[in-house]
């Protein structure tokens, strides 16, 4: 096979973010609550009590940040919209001000030919909700697709792309049945419920999307993290775990999804929790999406264990491999392999990665403007060399989101892990631009062909003036 790939004139090169992670200001101009900031609020859940009250400020910075976007030569920006901020109750009246941010957020992109990327849900599901039962409650379908709706008919004719969801096995498996991530519960019982109303509230959004003419000329999808899983051994507990896990992470939303119906694994993995779903809720589900959006981060390489209840498996450590500062492992093979294994299982759906990056340890801050970040380089050119395999092997692969535009605020890690190719200075909002951000500026100004050239790139770290 040639080495040379032309990436298609519209691929997407992009970078993603999230409301709660970058905003800051969460309670502004008639705001609402969201359960992150109640989580986040509560003392001992983040780390160092970290909040996102300010954040990247960008709430207010939003505009020299789309500047930033240009400079690097993104032509797509994938971000979430803060329901509370738009809805303060969850339901009910509009709070103008909230849709009007994002309003000329999208104005702002559009000026510099930046295709917007829509999140509905991105985790900050708005408190008032949670006082009715959250995700645990039927009702929530009609909710979200009450709001989403609001938003279709706010930004539908200038948004060409729509996610209902993100990720919805972290806000279960995270919210719900380990309680590290808002609203914090720890309930075996309650995870798959959260799971099943998450997927009828993406189908029921869907409906309404393709109902609405103000999104006639847009595009809808669900954001999974898919985490390929590698079995330890060959020995037949650790290939039926591999399974499990697998069934877990990867096929509990795709299944119902493109298949319609949930992995067998479901009703082994919860025993008694595992409810059975009607044939009504399974086809709104199935409602067909115009693409899918693969969050990734990284592989597991998967064992049988008794102990880590409900899956019963664990991850086994590989210590040749590079791991990020959240121990994450370094691993792009995995990246080809699950693009090749959505294909082949669900067919030719049009995909995008709308997350890839990685945490490690930057220098503290910017030294004379400038945050060499090497590792993250390679993070990132290893990744995008991979996608690039896939589509050599056919994968219909559209576009390609960095995780993240900026170093933001990580959830229950508060602002102790980076992931930006932009670093932020948190005590003067002051941006800059690392190695990492240079390079993939440097490929997305060249539609990929700056991918052949990394090595260069890193002979060359732009250093920071003798002292
Ligand atoms: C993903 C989340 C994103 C960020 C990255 C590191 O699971 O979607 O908000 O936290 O991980």
């Amino acid at each position: 096979m040639s080495d040379v790939f032309q990436f298609p004139d519209d691929f997407l090169w992009g970078a993603a973010t999230s409301a709660y992670q970058i905003e800051g200001s969460p309670l502004a101009d008639g705001a609402g609550p969201s359960i992150w900031h109640r989580f986040s609020h509560t003392p001992g859940l983040t780390l160092n009590g970290d909040t996102g009250d300010v954040a990247c400020d960008h709430y207010r910075l939003y505009e020299s940040d789309v500047a930033l976007m240009a400079d690097i030569g993104l032509n797509a920006y994938r971000f979430s919209i803060s329901w509370s901020r738009v809805l303060p109750e969850g339901t009910g009246p509009v709070n103008q001000k909230g849709l009007d941010f994002y309003s000329r957020l999208v104005d702002a992109l559009l000026k510099r030919d930046i295709a917007p990327n829509v999140t509905l849900y991105h985790w900050d599901l708005p408190a008032a909700l949670d006082d009715r039962g959250g995700w645990l409650n039927r009702d929530i379908a009609q909710w979200f697709t009450d709001y989403a709706g609001i938003m279709f008919d706010a930004l539908g004719d200038r948004v060409p792309m729509w996610a209902t969801i993100n990720e919805p096995w972290v806000v279960t498996d995270g919210g719900y049945l380990h309680g590290k991530l808002a609203p914090g519960h720890r309930n075996l019982f309650e995870s798959p419920i959260a799971s099943h109303n998450l997927l009828r509230s993406h189908g029921m959004a869907v409906e309404a999307f393709r109902g609405s003419q103000a999104t006639k000329n847009g595009k809808i999808g669900l954001v999974v993290n898919l985490e390929p899983q590698y079995e330890a051994s060959d020995s037949a507990e650790d290939v039926a775990a591999t399974a499990r896990a697998d069934a877990y992470m990867n096929r509990q939303y795709l299944d119902p999804l493109f298949l319609g119906r949930y992995p067998d694994e479901m009703a082994k993995i919860f025993g008694e929790a595992w409810i059975e779903h009607t044939a009504d809720d399974m086809k709104l589900i199935a409602q067909p999406a115009d693409f899918l959006g693969i969050n990734y981060y990284k592989r597991n390489v998967t064992r049988h264990d008794m102990i880590q209840e409900p899956v019963r498996t664990s991850g086994v450590h590989q210590p040749d491999n590079v791991h990020t500062e959240i121990g994450w492992e370094v691993y792009p093979p995995a990246l080809t392999r699950i693009l090749l294994w959505v294909r082949e299982r669900y067919g030719d759906i049009p995909l995008y990665i709308t997350e890839n990056g990685a945490a490690f340890n930057d220098p503290p801050a910017a030294t004379g403007g400038v945050v060499d970040d090497p590792a993250r380089v390679e993070y990132i050119h290893g990744h995008l060399l991979a996608a690039r395999e896939a589509m050599r092997q056919g994968v219909n692969l559209r576009g390609y989101f960095v995780w993240s535009l900026l170093d933001n605020y990580e959830w229950a890690h508060g602002y102790s892990t980076r992931f930006g190719i932009v670093h932020v200075n948190y005590e003067t909002q002051e941006r800059t631009i690392k190695s990492s951000g240079k390079f993939y500026s440097s490929v997305v100004k060249t539609n990929g062909g700056a991918l052949e050239d990394e090595a260069a790139f890193l002979e060359e770290p732009a250093l920071p003036p003798p002292v």
